[in-house]
């Protein structure tokens, strides 16, 4: 009998080391269905993703530029201590976010949307669906909507409890950038140069303010003239004045997510100094080049380079929250 109740003892110790096994390695991975039937880790919500689709395609329709906003606000979440949803986090008069950090303040948009989608996934399904898993969804579905690639969303992050402005500062690279500060930062968030080049297709949709690109159109070199005479039109030379004023990134397509930001750049038509150092003589040239003539590589290489963006340090199982009732407060 003795020897009986060992081994059910022992039966019973390694079924709770799987658990502890299960807990440790499974909880770990993300998965695409996460959210479709009630799982280990959470209940179901089988609604979430066409009520990110409806949001984001109205949004999109009343003003195109917002797609570009939400897939820059998932790249600025997930380049600081993962995505987590740290960006959507509001400053309080404790408590001092991401949305302040250099390349965001008066920058970063798309805040409200997210919140809308927020409201209408938790009135569907009250604290099931992660803030960072409805940005992870909505920068694909933006980047769908203007006519890029699509690609499947791996879910189950979770939201971080706090945000970190000094991590932001010193993780984003500034448009001021020379090519092997790009090269660096993003080697250092886990990219490899080639996927660097590819995110930075984004830019052929959206804006940026004189601010970021007056010292370009100014001051660079290597510069179309035609170009910078245009640009300076609505920039003005003096620092302060018209700071806010907006240009295309891509000023062939700005509302199109094709190829015409590489095509600028190979005819000194970056906005962005940080945009031309991609093509300025060094080691990016050639695969500029290559995106310039093959734009279904450069939308293959960018839907893979999204989704590894999309799997930076997730918070799974019992890390994080899922915040509620909405994602500029932590809960
Ligand atoms: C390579 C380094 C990068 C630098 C230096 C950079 C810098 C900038 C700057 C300065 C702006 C304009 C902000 C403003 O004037 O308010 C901007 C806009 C934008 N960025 Fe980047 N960025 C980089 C990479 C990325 C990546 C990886 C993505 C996404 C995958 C991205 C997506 C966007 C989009 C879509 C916009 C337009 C946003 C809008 O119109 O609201 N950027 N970026
Ligand atoms: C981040 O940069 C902004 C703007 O340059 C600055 O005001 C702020 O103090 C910086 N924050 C930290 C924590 O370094």
């Amino acid at each position: 009998m003795a020897s009986n109740q060992l081994i059910a003892f022992l039966v019973l110790v390694v079924t709770l080391l799987l658990q502890y096994n299960k807990n440790t390695f499974v909880e770990a991975q993300l998965s695409v269905n996460y959210y479709s039937s009630k799982n280990y880790y959470s209940s179901s919500c089988p609604n979430f993703p066409r009520i990110v689709r409806m949001t984001i395609s109205s949004a999109v329709l009343s003003e195109p530029r917002m797609g570009a906003s939400i897939l820059r606000l998932f790249y600025l979440d997930c380049f600081v201590n993962g995505c987590d949803a740290s960006i959507l986090l509001d400053d309080t008069s404790t408590f001092t976010g991401e949305q302040n950090a250099a390349s965001n303040h008066n920058s970063a948009r798309g805040f409200n949307v997210i919140d809308k989608i927020k409201t209408r996934v938790e009135r569907a399904c009250p604290g099931i669906v992660s803030c960072a898993d409805i940005l992870a969804m909505a920068a694909r579905d933006s980047v769908v909507m203007l006519g890029g690639p699509s690609w499947a969303v791996p879910l189950g992050r979770r939201d971080s409890r706090t945000a970190s402005q000094a991590a932001a500062n010193s993780s984003i690279p500034l448009p001021s950038s020379s090519l092997s500060e790009l090269i660096t930062s993003f080697h250092n968030a886990g990219f490899t140069t080639r996927e660097m080049v590819a995110l930075s297709g984004a830019h052929t949709i959206g804006q940026a303010q004189c601010r970021n690109y007056r010292e370009r159109i100014y001051n660079d070199a290597k510069i179309d003239r035609a170009f910078a005479i245009s640009r300076q039109r609505t920039c003005p030379i003096i620092s302060g004045s018209g700071d806010g004023n907006l240009s295309p990134l891509d000023s062939l397509s700005p509302l199109v997510f094709d190829n015409s930001y590489f095509r600028n750049l190979v005819s000194q038509r970056g906005l962005l100094h940080s945009d031309q150092e991609l093509f300025n003589g060094g080691s990016t040239d050639s695969i500029v080049r290559e995106y310039s003539q093959n734009l279904l590589s450069f939308r293959s290489d960018f839907a893979a380079a999204m989704v590894k963006m999309s799997l930076l340090n997730p918070l799974t199982g019992g890390d994080g929250v899922v915040r509620t009732p909405s994602c500029g407060r932590i809960n």
